[in-house]
């Protein structure tokens, strides 16, 4: 090397590291802000897994530092986790709740160390400590549902009645009210009218009282029980349940095992059921004519939301919403960013889920 060409190399590596530091003076310390942790409820749902490792991929890609941890479904161990995230110098945490209502004095703590909270895909409530929310738009999930089996049964037009059962989500997920609520402003009527009949009598009044058919974190052995406990008590002598709305897909692999218990078989004596998440299982009831569709959510997008909203956190840019006025957590009306859910039914899923790379072929035996 010349010493005229070591010259202008010095000179260059001194520009790129002035431009360096003058980048992270700018982004407010850009690359010690991107220092995020991660907490997400569950190992034992897909989504789960999927929505963690995208998005800390994605981070890693961007050397962000990143901690990522399951719950187990444990309010105590994601509140320790989250501990352990502050004291080990987080900047941003990303939190899935378990309970969306347990997590204040926790918050309290990273609000004092100014750390900011992004609720992903269920609201925290009861906190100011929440900065934004990134999520699908809950309600739409639960009127995809309805509208769903609205058209599909032809309830403006049914002559007969439709024995119906309805489900709702766990009590302690502020999204399972939304996915109620979608569904239910759309079937109510139905069961006012006396189209949809409720065989086992669990048809809440008002959308308020959905606890009352919500099955506890969303399990599907639960679910399980409480549509065999349906189908014994209300379905005697040859009476066959014809729809069932089921708010995602962990439950409805329950009532669909239920179902196969009590002698149901795919074809026309098996009811139409819904579900949410394009799980693979419930992806492979579908294409078995054991389920009649699934909300996707591609959770794919919600990560590269989420992961823009770090990056404007971390670059002190203003971030980006799309929605300031749906979800109020009780203290305030938490800036969120809604996507888009969608059907997808059995002639789909090749274009919608395999096509776009969200499941393999062979993960659901195609
Ligand atoms: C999510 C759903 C999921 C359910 C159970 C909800 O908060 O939005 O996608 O099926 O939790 O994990």
């Amino acid at each position: 090397m010349s010493q005229k060409t070591r010259f202008v190399a010095l000179l260059a590596a001194g520009a790129l590291a002035l431009s360096m530091s003058a980048c992270s003076g700018a982004a407010g310390g850009a690359a010690s802000d991107c220092n995020v942790g991660i907490t997400m409820p569950t190992r034992s749902l897909e989504r789960w897994i999927n929505d963690g490792e995208q998005l800390q991929a994605k981070l890693k890609e961007a050397k962000c530092t990143v901690d990522l941890q399951y719950a187990d479904d444990k309010v105590d161990q994601q509140i320790s986790q989250i501990q352990n995230q502050i004291a080990g110098g987080a900047k941003i945490l990303v939190i899935a709740s378990i309970d969306g209502t347990a997590l204040g004095p926790v918050l309290e703590e990273a609000a004092k160390q100014k750390i900011k909270v992004i609720a992903y895909d269920r609201l925290i409530n009861g906190s100011p400590n929440v900065d934004y929310y990134a999520t699908f738009d809950n309600y739409k999930v639960g009127t995809l549902q309805g509208n769903f089996l609205k058209e599909q049964l032809k309830l403006d037009s049914a002559t007969t009645p439709i024995n119906f059962e309805a489900f709702a989500g766990s009590p302690d997920d502020n999204n399972a009210k939304f996915f109620f609520s979608g569904a239910w402003d759309v079937l109510l009527p139905y069961v006012t009218k006396g189209t949809l009949v409720v065989p086992s009598g669990k048809a809440p009044k008002t959308n308020d009282e959905w606890t009352t058919i919500g099955i506890p974190g969303w399990k599907s052995d639960k679910s399980q029980a409480e549509m065999d406990n349906r189908l014994s008590s209300n379905y005697a002598g040859g009476k066959k349940v014809q729809a069932v709305l089921s708010p995602n897909d962990s439950l409805a692999i329950g009532i669909e095992a239920s179902l196969k218990s009590a002698g149901y078989v795919a074809g026309p004596d098996w009811p139409m059921i819904t579900g949410q998440d394009g799980d693979k299982a419930n992806v492979k009831a579908i294409l078995a004519g054991e389920q009649a569709m699934t909300v996707w959510k591609d959770t794919r997008k919600l990560g590269e939301r989420v992961f823009t909203m770090i990056q404007q956190i971390s670059k002190g840019e203003k971030v980006e919403v799309n929605d300031e006025k749906t979800y109020n957590n009780g203290v305030k009306v938490v800036p969120s960013y809604l996507l888009e859910p969608e059907v997808v039914t059995k002639d789909q899923v090749q274009s919608k889920l395999i096509d776009s790379g969200f499941l393999k072929a062979s993960d659901v035996g195609l």
